[in-house]
């Protein structure tokens, strides 16, 4: 259990034990050290429920308290909060499971199936900055929630249907016969240009797109087996950056928009017996009362164009019901940007109503910022178009090897390179996930690729620092206690011990930032633990213990940045 979860059941004990029933421990870390560990601030929202004097109820509470084994010392502060400080002893405790751990000690939530839908890229196009947000916060989900114990599936809903792709197809069976299609088609932009050029202006072709467009859609197979080739070929350039940006997903993981088409009667067939249904203007739409415009009409979701087509929201109806009913999701969150919003909040409405989704399931819409260049637009290239991902990730390695260069000019060329990536994407990553998902910020290479602040660098830098010193102890012993004296050590240790808080935290809101943050402090307060309490100088079990508490912090950093999905380095 968190140390969190277990202080507040506790609190919430003794408030039952003075006659508050159902309230609210808000237990919080302490933001101060004079203000103890955790501070537990419920009883004020309590006493003002009751009418009665805060500090008088906090008195009461504190004396049912039992923090027995936890908590050294708890005191009332200001007009009513409880200061709680932990026992050095109980830290330590738990800081020597952590040390013999894989997953730190940390205690398993309740499994549950949680599916992480991410990247979901439009296959017709090449990947560019628009994509890397989502890709990098889904992936540092996938491996937080898999690292608590959840059964996790992840999910690239590609975009592998609609008729832009009886166009491209077309097109590479022209230049095919020309034979220049591989060529082309290393540069999907460039290609995609070039169809549309055709289609706009060769008549012939165009009828021969939609043509294709057809029998794609009528399960045509010679037709079908080109697309699944330009699907493939589409899906190999998305991996090339998965595998650079080392992400996790692979082509096992793609179940794209086509997998959901062959249902999509089906489907709206069933919203109709349901009564769900409504012709407007030649759609079929669900109207929603739930989301009414300026004069008071509700919205219509549309599920069934003028004509007979479907839509996006039709196929994300389609995908929902399948993970409901196929897949029995418990939670499903949807990594896409927040510009997506009012589309996910009509498609879990709309699905609820439909029944495709379990009263108890959490279908989340995971809403991200965009990225800002410095003029605080979305980030262009000079010419003005996106920036493409590859060129990204290729100019932040760069970035990297100059900066590993300058600083360490005698090293091998190869460790280098090997270095340089590593704190390139690194660096990428971080700076994305440190920020709160739901904000855009402004793109800053010389602020990601700093050696200081609240940087991937930094936290590679301080994982290598703490290395060198375990190195230097060759009588370091794994099995010595932990014994906490000094109050620099108490407060790195307790740091230490609360890495299962913020891994639920970050789990429960889907917030990748907390764990930097924590990582961030982890790392300072190493830092004034080092310069406090001598290591390498000191002797006998202080010296273990010491040594004990450095090789945690490099457990603790290491793995927690693996969480995020960056690779820590043994020397820089
Ligand atoms: N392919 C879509 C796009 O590029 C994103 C898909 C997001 N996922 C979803 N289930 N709608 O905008």
């Amino acid at each position: 259990m968190t140390i969190q979860q277990l202080i507040n059941d506790r609190v919430v004990a003794a408030l039952a034990a003075v006659g508050v029933e159902g309230a609210n421990a808000a237990i919080q870390t302490a933001s101060k050290p004079e203000f103890g560990d955790y501070q537990a601030n419920g009883v004020m929202g309590a006493a003002k429920a009751l009418k009665t004097n805060p500090r008088a109820l906090a008195e009461q509470v504190v004396a049912k308290l039992d923090l027995a084994g936890i908590a050294s010392k708890i005191e009332i502060a200001g007009p009513g909060f409880i200061n709680i400080h932990l026992d050095p002893a109980f830290v330590a405790a738990r800081l020597q499971t952590a040390l013999y751990d894989d997953a730190l000690g940390i205690s398993k939530p309740a499994p549950q199936k949680v599916m992480v839908e991410y990247s979901s890229v439009n296959l017709a196009k090449e990947m560019h900055i628009g994509h890397l947000r989502g890709g990098i916060i889904g992936d540092a989900l996938v491996r937080v929630n898999s690292f608590i114990g959840h059964d996790v599936i992840r999910q690239n809903h590609v975009g592998d249907w609609g008729t832009q792709f009886g166009m491209l197809v077309a097109h590479m069976v022209e230049s095919r016969a020309a034979g220049e299609a591989e060529l082309e088609l290393k540069d999907l932009d460039v290609f995609y240009k070039h169809s549309k050029k055709r289609f706009d202006e060769d008549p012939a072709f165009a009828d021969l797109a939609r043509d294709y467009v057809v029998r794609l859609q009528s399960g045509d197979a010679e037709v079908l087996a080109l697309w699944q080739q330009f699907v493939k070929l589409s899906l190999a350039h998305c991996n090339a950056i998965y595998r650079k940006l080392g992400l996790l997903l692979t082509d096992d993981d793609v179940r794209g928009e086509s997998f959901y088409n062959d249902d999509l009667p089906v489907l709206v067939e069933e919203l109709r017996q349901l009564g769900l249904l409504t012709e407007s203007q030649g759609a079929q739409v669900v109207f929603l009362d739930e989301f009414k415009n300026k004069e008071g009409e509700p919205a219509a979701y549309i599920v069934q164009k003028q004509g007979g087509g479907y839509l996006y929201a039709t196929t994300d109806l389609g995908a929902i019901r399948f993970r409901t009913r196929q897949l029995g999701l418990d939670r499903c969150l949807y990594v896409v940007d927040s510009r997506q919003s009012l589309h996910f909040q009509q498609l879990f409405t709309t699905a609820r109503k439909a029944g495709f989704l379990r009263a108890d399931a959490q279908f989340e819409h995971i809403g991200h910022g965009t990225i800002m260049g410095p003029d605080g637009k979305p980030l262009k290239t000079r010419s003005g178009d996106s920036v493409k991902l590859v060129d990204l990730l290729d100019e932040a390695i760069e970035r990297a090897y100059l900066l590993v260069s300058g600083k360490s000019p005698e090293m091998a060329e190869s460790e280098r390179r090997q270095i340089a990536e590593a704190v390139g994407i690194g660096a990428l990553k971080y700076a994305d996930l440190s920020k709160s998902r739901n904000t855009d910020y402004i793109f800053d290479w010389d602020a990601m690729l700093s050696f200081e602040g609240n940087t991937a660098p930094y936290l590679q830098y301080a994982y290598t620092r703490v290395q060198s010193v375990l190195r230097k102890a060759e009588d370091y012993n794994p099995a010595a206690a932990i014994v906490i004296g000094e109050p620099a050590e108490k407060q790195l240790a307790v740091a230490l011990s609360q890495f299962e808080d913020v891994l639920s935290t970050v789990a429960e809101g889907s917030q990748p930032h907390h764990l930097c943050s924590y990582l961030y402090n982890v790392a300072t307060l190493f830092s004034r633990f080092y310069e406090a309490c001598p290591i390498l100088k000191s002797e006998g079990e202080v010296r273990q213990s010491r040594l004990q508490l450095a090789a945690l912090t490099g457990k603790t950093l290491k793995t927690g940045l693996g969480l995020l999905g960056i690779a820590v380095l043994e020397a820089m």
